[in-house]
């Protein structure tokens, strides 16, 4: 496995440009090589860490943990390349390749409801794709929301935030990933061990919240408890049958009752991406997630 440097002081190597996100465990600034101006993304620990996480984030590990993940996931192109670890300003760090494009929550989020099933499909199908290759590394992402989905001008996706990933397998003492996205498995302590189906649950939130605009159980307001309603039926009625029977097996509660594999829900929706050499969509996203399958042939 390719080893990181560890830099005593970023900022001898890197000039650090500015904040620009406040993710729920790290700050995350721009900042660029001295010698080689290539553009970075660092992730620090917060300034207040160590003090209470909010409610809705639950603990993930430190960025040490996150780091030797993204090693482990190097190999894979969606995966951001980690290029250095150190610390700045007494805080440990991150340095990673700078991605461009928007989140997935800015990109669709304010489309929605997205009723084309082709933008839909591109989406999932992407993830699919991306998850799967997570998934061979025996890795579960444990973290999947809109927020910590980048698309890329060209219409790719590509998946970042490692804070919450475990080995396949891993048991958990505590609530681990975002409420409201997290498997009922992921909301408590779990002794079972986490899956790649905890991550089929996080996908079919996604899904669920372009098309239908809701998350199932208690949302982002309340942990997920069995009893709580789960989907507003008349909006479910509006996707097309297939991909509602689709989207409702990625949520049930059991993990052994979700779709096995990412395999599986791509071969579910296979048929709704857009053709090779196709035209975009009348009333396309900016930038526009078709546009890769409308490129490139599917790798699954
Ligand atoms: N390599 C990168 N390139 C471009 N933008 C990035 C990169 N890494 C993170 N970001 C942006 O910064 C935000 C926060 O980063 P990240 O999700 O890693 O932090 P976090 O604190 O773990 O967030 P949370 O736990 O709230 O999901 C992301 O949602 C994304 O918009
Ligand atoms: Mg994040």
């Amino acid at each position: 496995m390719k080893k990181i440097e560890r830099l005593l002081e970023i900022e001898d190597h890197y000039e650090v440009l500015g904040l620009f996100g406040d993710g729920g465990q790290g700050d995350l600034f721009v900042g660029r090589h001295h010698k080689t101006g290539a553009k970075v993304a660092l992730k620090t620990q917060k300034a207040r860490d160590l003090g209470p996480l909010s409610d809705f984030q639950w603990a993930g590990s430190d960025l040490h943990e996150e780091g030797d993940r993204m090693l482990q996931l190097a190999a894979i192109q969606a995966i951001p390349d980690i290029l250095h670890t150190g610390t700045y300003k007494g805080r440990e760090c991150l340095v990673m390749e700078f991605i461009e494009g928007n989140q997935l929550r800015d990109a669709v989020m304010a489309k929605r409801p997205v009723r084309d099933t082709r933008i839909v499909a591109s989406i999932i199908g992407q993830l699919c794709e991306i998850l799967r290759e997570v998934h061979d590394k025996k890795l579960v992402h444990c973290d999947l929301k809109p927020e910590n989905v980048i698309v890329e001008p060209d219409g790719r996706l590509r998946l970042i935030d490692m804070g919450h990933a475990v080995r396949v397998g891993a048991t958990t003492h505590e609530p681990h990933g975002t409420r409201g996205y997290a498997s009922p498995e992921q909301s408590d302590a779990s002794d079972q061990g986490l899956t790649e189906r905890a991550d089929i649950f996080g996908l079919g939130c996604i899904l669920l919240e372009m098309t239908v605009m809701r998350l199932p159980y208690g949302g982002l307001e309340e942990r997920a408890e069995r009893e709580c309603p789960v989907l507003p039926p008349d909006r479910l009625a509006a996707l097309p049958p297939e991909f509602a029977a689709l989207a409702l097996q990625m949520v049930r509660w059991k993990a052994e009752d979700r779709p096995s594999d990412v395999q599986e829900v791509f071969d579910r929706l296979r048929r709704h991406l857009p053709p090779l050499g196709s035209s975009r969509p009348s009333r396309r996203l900016r930038p526009d997630p078709t546009e890769y399958y409308r490129n490139h042939p599917p790798r699954l």
